[in-house]
């Protein structure tokens, strides 16, 4: 029978002075081994930290011998006694750098091939190659520590809603495809031939029945699915800390939820104060061109169309004859921007979906511009004034439909912040935006859709304007944005049967279409249902704030690529006929392409 493991009496990142003279057992990876020819070094890792085990060929022999065998990556025990290192070989920047074990037994528990990528931090394989041998990517300190903080940050939210009397309920994860789930992922049943579950977009409607149940507060940290295309911020499956409370309004919300981010942040090694400033929707896109504003920096955007309304060129005076917008940013010492410079911003904006970016910019005693010939120097001249733009400064203009021409200055605007490096990376920037529209037209669909989801509550000085003028109805509803992102989002509910049914209407859902999809909901809306509200936020690009991560995936154990591909497993697979045949399943290949071989 093989020996048990030896018991470890200490990790790897926990002796110090205090323990010189104890004899301890140390288990581990070997990080790093230096052979000195008389001596051999090796330094023992764990999650912990890193421990230098000193092998001497006199002192201990059998020792000596497995030692010469090491290898990186190698799991061993080591059981030697704690010495000091001799001045001139303390490491200031281990923790444990002012001690090592003198070894005088080791074991080797398992040997490993040479890694395909080396694991330090500042180590430059590609993404692709960690993500496929992602239990060795886990292993690097920087991933241990973020995965560490994740589970920190999620301790202090259950500890901290349990204080605040909410209950953690699980709720399904098979459920029925909802009408607005066209980024659903669906899953066949075999013993219902032909139909299929839906995974949760969100615990959304769940949530709303346990407040018709009484349950009062309930929070859940929730996996959700989304078949979205993918970004730096986005995964198809993700986790939010879902929350619903009974009797809420915005402000007992967001007091609930900054308290709870104090406690988020303190668990990350950081701090934040509430209460955090508030932007209604429409001075957010007007002021940074965003519905989740970066407000870590000025070069806020300027509104032109008043003054611009009636000059000579054409595009000012259509757009604003249509209702449209007139925007401009001012870039400070973008006056010096070379040409080439600016016809790059140009593209830039193109980029971002304007159909044109027209600047303006002093220069010597006269001015340049996109449209001199057009706007003449005086109406330039005029347009630099009223935007603010000092001798020094470039002046962008778009000019399309408000929503428009904010998001491409928007776009715009952090492009240069980043660029000027005008962006304090160290700070932390929360606010909430609230007053969104309840719904906006979707030229994709040629209706309109909610813009968080049917079942917020629209506000009730605007309920005058639902059949009539639906898209200036403004939702109770509000976002949480840090530094840019929007890391969490909510809204009071519909809790009247009549008022959800009338907001169907406006979103083009058929009495019984609402009422074969919904009709378990609105009929628990009949049933005495309180009034309620919650929020979501997301976890992951939380905790990728939090620890200064570029990517969401660098905070999830195992994340999916940008083409929602688990490179390590190879999911999503190719299946067996005979898998497919149970489930009464028959797979065309698409035309251009044939079925993917299985991996
Ligand atoms: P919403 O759709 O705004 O609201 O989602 C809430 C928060 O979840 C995060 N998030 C994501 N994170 C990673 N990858 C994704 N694909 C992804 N999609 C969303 C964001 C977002 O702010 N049921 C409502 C909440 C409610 O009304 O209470 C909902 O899901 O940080």
């Amino acid at each position: 029978m093989p020996e048990a493991t030896p018991r470890r009496t200490h990790t790897c990142g926990e002796l110090r002075g205090e323990h010189i003279g104890r004899e301890v057992v140390l288990l581990g990876w070997i990080d790093s081994v230096r052979d000195h020819g008389g001596l051999l070094f090796a330094d023992v890792r764990d999650r912990y930290g890193i421990t230098q085990a000193v092998f001497n060929p006199e002192s201990a022999a059998q020792a000596w011998g497995v030692a010469k065998t090491l290898r990186p990556e190698y799991v061993i025990a080591v059981r030697g006694e704690v010495v000091p290192r001799g001045g001139g070989n303390v490491n200031r920047d281990l923790q444990t750098g002012t001690i090592e074990i003198r070894a005088s037994a080791v074991e080797v528990l398992n040997t490993s091939e040479p890694l395909p990528f080396p694991l330090a931090d500042d180590s430059t394989t590609a993404e692709e190659v960690r993500l496929r041998y992602r239990y060795l990517d886990l292993r690097r300190p920087r991933l241990q520590r973020i995965l560490e903080t994740r589970h920190r940050v999620l301790i202090a939210v259950r500890r901290y809603l349990d204080a605040q009397r909410f209950l953690e309920i699980e709720t399904p994860i098979l459920n029925r495809s909802t009408p607005e789930g066209s980024r659903e992922y669906l899953v066949p049943s075999r013993v219902n031939p032909g139909r299929f579950y839906s995974l949760p977009q969100s615990p959304q409607i769940f949530k709303q029945l346990l407040m018709v149940a009484g349950y009062d507060r309930y929070f859940q940290v929730a996996k959700c699915f989304r078949d979205e295309d993918l970004r730096a911020d986005r995964q198809p499956e993700f986790t939010q800390i879902d929350i619903e409370i009974s009797f809420p309004d915005p402000e007992l919300l967001y007091g609930l939820i900054e308290g709870m981010m104090e406690e988020i942040f303190r668990a990350a090694g950081l701090s934040i104060a509430g209460p955090y400033p508030r932007l209604a929707y429409r001075e957010a896109m007007s002021r940074f061109g965003s519905d989740k504003p970066d407000t870590r920096f000025g070069l806020e955007l300027v509104d032109l169309t008043r003054a611009l309304a009636a000059s000579p060129l054409r595009v000012f005076s259509d757009v604003s004859q249509k209702g449209g917008s007139i925007k401009g940013l001012v870039v400070p010492g973008g006056g010096a921007w070379s040409r080439q410079r600016i016809d790059n911003t140009v593209d830039a904006a193109k980029a971002l979906g304007s159909k044109g970016l027209i600047w303006i910019k002093s220069a010597g005693g006269g001015v340049q511009s996109s449209v001199l010939k057009h706007l003449t120097e005086e109406g330039c001249r005029a347009a630099l004034k009223e935007a603010g733009a000092g001798p020094d400064d470039l002046l962008l203009i778009v000019a399309d439909r408000f929503k428009t021409a904010c998001t491409i200055l928007g776009g715009l605007r952090l492009q240069i912040g980043r660029a000027e490096r005008l962006i304090d990376e160290g700070k932390f920037h929360l606010l909430w935006i609230d007053q969104f529209p309840l719904f906006e037209h979707s030229d994709e669909e040629g209706r309109l859709v909610s813009c968080h989801h049917p079942f917020t509550a629209p506000r009730p000085e605007d309920l005058p304007l639902l059949d009539e003028r639906p898209e200036e109805v403004r939702a109770l509803a509000y976002d949480l944005v840090l530094n840019g992102n929007e890391v969490g989002g909510g809204s009071i509910r519909i809790h009247r049967s009549d008022l959800q049914a009338r907001v169907f209407r406006s979103l083009g859902i058929s009495a019984e279409e609402a009422e074969a999809k919904f009709g378990f909901l609105l009929s628990a809306l009949r049933m005495g249902a309180p009034p309620h509200g919650g929020i979501a936020l997301g976890v992951d690009r939380l905790v990728a704030i939090l620890t200064g991560s570029a990517s969401i995936r660098d905070v999830i154990a195992f994340p999916k690529t940008a083409s929602a591909v688990d490179l390590m497993t190879g999911a999503p697979a190719a299946v067996t006929e005979r898998q497919l045949k149970d489930l009464s399943i028959r797979v065309e290949p698409p035309p251009d392409k044939p079925s993917a071989p299985d991996r």
